[in-house]
């Protein structure tokens, strides 16, 4: 599966899903080109450094959000992308976008949707005061992070929390399960049927040890 990522900003996601690939942890996805629209971020730096071909398509340099949605498409077509992966890109995709990509268009939200939309999720989190926060990976719809969702890692807000420290926690597991979502994607575990999505595990669960032991004495 040939994956596009687009960001706007620092590139941690990114740099997760380079990880993993370098690891042997996408399966057969491979990141095969990142595009952004702030020439200036870290995501671009973080693609270059990595060996992967990028593309800059500044939004401001378009008359139009069609036209902006047409130059990515076009970027993207070029790389024969089949799944396009959002990672921190801050601009919304209009259908031309959404449609285009065979294996769909999906993003991370650091927030257990549907809580706590658009942006500043986990400063939104933080002060509405939940006891569990999150991230989720869905797949992009036409709305602001209201697609169907494909998994979420719940992640428990401390008593002694900063706004800070909760975000770093949800940030480690954004990185985690990212590249999860995506190598499921690749490897057809993941069956959507509307709004329900089910993802099969990688491997089934190991028997229960007791059940080994009855069966051997
Ligand atoms: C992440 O928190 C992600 O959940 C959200 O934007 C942020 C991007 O961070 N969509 P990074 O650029 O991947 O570090």
């Amino acid at each position: 599966m040939r994956v596009g990522v687009l960001a706007s900003g620092t590139g941690t996601n990114l740099q997760a899903l380079i990880d993993a690939q370098a690891r042997g942890e996408l399966g057969p996805a491979r990141i095969v080109v990142v595009g952004v629209n702030v020439a200036a971020c870290g995501a671009l730096a973080r693609a270059e450094k990595a060996g992967i071909p990028t593309f800059v398509r500044s939004h401001a340099a378009f008359a139009s959000r069609g036209e902006f949605d047409e130059a990515l498409i076009e970027a993207l077509k070029e790389y024969a992308v089949d799944c396009l992966a959002l990672a921190g890109f801050m601009r919304v995709l209009g259908p031309s976008v959404l449609g285009a990509f065979k294996q769909g268009v999906i993003n991370m939200h650091p927030a257990l949707l549907p809580a706590f939309p658009g942006v500043h999720a986990q400063r939104q989190a933080f002060a509405y005061g939940v006891k569990l926060a999150g991230c989720t990976v869905h797949f992009v719809d036409e709305g602001v992070d209201t697609g169907p969702i494909i998994a979420q890692t719940a992640v428990p807000r401390l008593d002694d929390d900063s706004e800070e420290s909760l975000r770093a926690r949800i940030l480690a597991e954004e990185h985690r399960l990212y590249p999860a979502v995506v190598r499921a994607l690749a490897e057809g575990r993941v069956a959507r049927d509307g709004r329900q999505v089910r993802v099969t595990p990688l491997s089934a669960p190991p028997l229960p040890t007791s059940r080994l032991t009855s069966f051997e004495g």
